[in-house]
């Protein structure tokens, strides 16, 4: 595989430990963000080579110039890992308004749209296998917990749109693979309380919660030949099991 890996949500909790972890394996890692200098500190710490881009993904304009950028710097990528999020607050679904759910719906699906559509000529040049890593959540498979509708509808309808590309780009040399965590401990769930957490843990099977490094070791697995059957599969990442 040649080209570099962009790391779409390489400055959040699972996007930096994705890149030190492709980086550890010897990859030329972009890493993408807002904040140029959270990136530029981010990038310091990398073990290889690694540059940074910044874009707002639902701003359509933003994301054809970080593409046109990337094209002009690389040429062709590699590989796309797809890791944003915007949080959101836990209340009962009939008390949200509508643009909590448009926020889910851009940060999730338009966001991906813009951005697979955009990578696609980057990673479909016919000479070796790329691969587009998107980053779900477990929530997804099977019966999802309350008061998360705005996250979890913009979830399901990412993950949807992830399995037909699967289908569309697999002719094309591209794999495109589905990742489904369980709860990390990023800034996304900051605003939960730390007992929470601990009581979550605690009836964990391994009296632990899901790790960076988790989801981490399974994209870098994904980066292998040996994922190749895998691809359009949301693969649960995950220490607990949701019923
Ligand atoms: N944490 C969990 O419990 C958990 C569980 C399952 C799945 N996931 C999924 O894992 C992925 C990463 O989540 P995380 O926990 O690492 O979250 P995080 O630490 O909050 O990181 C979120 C990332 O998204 C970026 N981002 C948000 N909105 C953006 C936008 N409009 N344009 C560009 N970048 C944007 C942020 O960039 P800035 O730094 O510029 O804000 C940041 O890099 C998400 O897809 C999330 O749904 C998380």
């Amino acid at each position: 595989m040649s080209g570099p890996v962009l790391i779409l949500g390489a400055s959040g909790g699972i996007g930096s430990a994705v890149a030190r972890c492709l980086s550890q394996s010897g990859r030329h890692v972009v890493l993408h963000g807002r904040n140029a200098r959270a990136l530029q500190e981010l990038a310091a710490t990398m073990p290889g080579p690694a540059s940074v881009q910044t874009a707002d993904l639902i701003d359509e304009q933003a994301v054809n110039e970080l593409f046109a950028r990337l094209t002009a710097e690389h040429g062709r990528l590699g590989g796309v890992v797809f890791s944003i999020a915007v949080p959101f607050r836990n209340k009962l679904t009939h008390r949200i308004a509508w643009p909590v759910f448009e926020e889910q719906l851009h940060t999730q699906l338009k966001a991906l749209h813009l951005t697979a559509a955009a990578s696609f000529p980057l990673l479909a040049d016919g000479e070796s296998v790329t691969r587009f890593v998107v980053v779900s959540t477990e929530f997804v498979l099977g019966a999802p917990p309350v008061k998360t509708a705005p996250y979890v509808a913009a979830k399901a309808a990412m993950t949807s749109y992830a399995q037909v590309i699967s289908q569309e780009w697999l002719a094309r040399g591209i794999r495109v693979h589905i990742v489904a965590p369980g709860l990390v401990k990023t800034a996304l769930v900051a605003d939960m309380p730390q007992e929470f957490l601990d009581q979550m843990a605690d009836s964990m099977p391994e009296k632990r919660l899901t790790s960076v490094e988790d989801v981490a070791a399974m994209i870098e697995f994904l980066f292998t030949d040996a994922a190749d059957p895998f691809y359009g599969t949301p693969l649960r990442v995950s220490r607990g099991v949701r019923k």
